[in-house]
């Protein structure tokens, strides 16, 4: 038994728009562990390469800047999770439409990953940790004990995304939120390097007709029922 699977590490994967950041951070707090948004790390990384002006083609240099960016994951009081590139706070902006056209191109290099998953792992390390991704249960910890894979179908991943952006106060069209997850889809399932894939002991849940409620519940089950196990 590796040390990996004697932590306590909860592997939540699937796509954009599958309810996995809500429902994370919830069983982190239910469970008392921290919580680890990966997404908002590439978006970081994202938002870094964009500021400094860098070309999107130039591998190198994206490599480059995952070394040397500083990225913080910070809880508030109320337990939300703030971003913070460079010592300034980005909780906001990592979500902007740009970063969104552009983490294809980042996200698909491998020495970018390398240093994401050596972060990512390190992060993790002593357990008690929640982490929220696209390879978290296949590449990152693929030991963890408990791994999701969180799912919905097309359209309704593309309504959740489009109120995400309304209650953000951003003004974009249903067809636009439907290009851009398309692309992240395509890209996320198909690039060479930890493309999204349901890890063969993840359980599925196909969150289209449930509550984030009810998916909470049905993850802490798995959990509850597991430690009861042991
Ligand atoms: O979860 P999200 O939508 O915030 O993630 C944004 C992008 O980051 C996603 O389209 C792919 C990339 N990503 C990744 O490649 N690996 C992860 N573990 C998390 C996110």
């Amino acid at each position: 038994m590796s040390s990996e699977r004697k932590q306590n590490i909860v592997a939540i994967d699937g796509p954009a728009g599958a309810g996995k950041s809500t429902v994370a951070k919830l069983v982190a707090e239910r469970l008392k562990y921290f919580y680890i948004d990966t997404g908002a790390m590439y978006r970081a990384l994202t938002l870094k390469a964009i500021k400094e002006g860098i070309d999107f083609k130039d591998e190198k240099a994206l490599v480059k800047i995952s070394h040397s960016a500083d990225i913080q994951l910070k809880r508030d009081k109320e337990g939300n999770l703030k971003v913070f590139l460079d010592g300034k706070e980005v909780t906001k902006s990592i979500r902007d439409r740009e970063v969104n056209q552009h983490i294809s191109l980042l996200s698909k290099i491998k020495g970018v990953r390398k240093n994401m998953v050596a972060r990512q792992r390190e992060m993790g390390r002593k357990g008690r940790v929640v982490l929220e991704g696209r390879d978290i249960g296949t590449v990152v910890f693929p030991r963890a004990r408990y791994k999701f894979y969180l799912d919905a179908n097309f359209s309704e991943r593309v309504a959740r995304r489009h109120r995400e952006f309304i209650s953000l106060g951003k003004k974009i069209s249903l067809a636009e939120v439907k290009r851009d997850l398309l692309r992240r889809d395509r890209s996320d399932k198909l690039r060479k390097v930890a493309p999204l894939k349901k890890a063969p002991d993840a359980v599925y849940i196909d969150t289209t007709c449930l509550s984030i409620e009810e998916v909470v519940e049905r993850i802490l089950d798995c959990i509850r029922g597991d430690l009861r196990k042991r």
